[in-house]
């Protein structure tokens, strides 16, 4: 059941968080299609500290990303947000100013501003952990899907659930080397696989919605992105689950020294324990699931997604499209 953020309105405060990812999709948009020489990502990182500082909730940055320097500009992991008063409720925060850097640089489709906020000690800590296997699917496969299961298997499970033939499912898969195994076996089963270079936090949540172009998301991608993933997931009463799947040598190490089982998969109940989060995440480049930012005369238009936790238990979770017009400063005024 959701409750109300530090006495505010619960669709009042997903409306100011929404603000901390608009701020950061706007201030990327110099990154768009500039190879990485078009500055760096300091920028998105700053704006979204400056709206994250006007929150009225009290909390801690789970996952974050800092600038590169001693500055307190950025959004670093263990950052402490002190805007709730004494005694208001506490959140953990997971950000990314942006998801899809690559994307971005190369000026292509589906990089997005994301934060997600869940009360504290709702979040499964990865850790160490930078990649994780995930699996995502609409509501109908909760449960009914074995991740441990083949390929093959699993694409026959989800086939039954959504009624509908294999040939007709399609499975959003990261365009990694490390991913050649599964594609292949997604052919072999007679799916359809859709590539993408970048992006898992889209694939994610148009695999948990009903209606999408994506049946299911597979593979491997970073945890931060499955902690967001996992929080919309929560709210939207899809399927999620995940496995520490550590990719790099270091990564490997630090996992198993944290003593990470990598062999579990993690069911979403364990990986967010509340259904009181939000998650909103704004375009830079329009894709799967919105617009990206765009000149509309003398305004910028931003389009991004509202997700909250149900109000009722056993409810469904809220999901918005906000589109928002701001005010581009005037010349000279900048
Ligand atoms: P960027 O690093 O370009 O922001 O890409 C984000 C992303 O594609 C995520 O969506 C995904 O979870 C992760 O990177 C996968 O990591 P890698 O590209 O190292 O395989």
């Amino acid at each position: 059941m959701s409750v109300a953020v530090n006495g505010c309105d619960d669709q009042v405060f997903v409306y100011a968080l929404c603000r901390v990812t608009e701020a950061a999709a706007r201030a990327a948009t110099g990154l768009i299609g500039r190879g990485g020489r078009g500055g760096t990502t300091r920028t998105a990182i700053e704006a979204m500290r400056a709206e994250l500082d006007k929150l009225t909730i009290n909390g801690r940055v789970v996952i974050g990303e800092d600038c590169d320097d001693t500055d307190d500009t950025g959004v670093p992991s263990g950052l402490e947000l002190r805007g709730g008063g004494a005694d208001g409720p506490r959140y953990d925060i997971v950000v990314d100013p942006i998801e899809g850097i690559s994307y971005l640089a190369r000026g292509m489709t589906n990089a997005m501003a994301v934060t997600a906020l869940a009360p504290e000690g709702a979040l499964f800590d990865p850790g160490p952990a930078f990649y994780m296997e995930k699996f995502a699917a609409s509501a109908e496969a909760k449960g009914k899907v074995d991740p441990t299961a083949p390929t093959q298997v699993k694409l026959g499970q989800l086939s039954s659930v959504l009624n509908k033939p294999v040939s007709e499912l399609t499975v959003f898969v990261l365009e990694k080397p490390r991913h050649r195994e599964l594609v292949g076996e997604i052919h072999n089963a007679g799916a359809r696989v859709a590539l993408y270079p970048a992006g898992d936090v889209a694939g994610a949540l148009m695999a948990a919605l009903p209606g999408s172009s994506i049946d299911a998301l597979m593979g491997t991608g970073g945890a931060r992105e499955g902690m967001l993933s996992a929080v919309a997931i929560r709210a939207l009463g899809g399927e999620f689950r995940m496995r520490v799947d550590p990719q790099l040598t270091t990564e490997k190490a630090a996992v198993a020294k944290a003593g990470l089982d990598t062999e579990s998969w993690i069911g979403l109940d364990d990986l967010v324990t509340s259904d009181s989060v939000h998650f909103t995440a704004t375009g830079i480049t329009t894709g799967l699931l919105f617009e990206g930012v765009e000149r509309d005369g003398k305004m910028e238009r931003t389009q991004s997604l509202l997700i909250s936790g149900p109000v009722a238990a056993g409810g469904a979770g809220r999901r918005q499209l906000l589109t928002t017009w701001h005010e581009l400063p005037m010349a000279g005024n900048a």
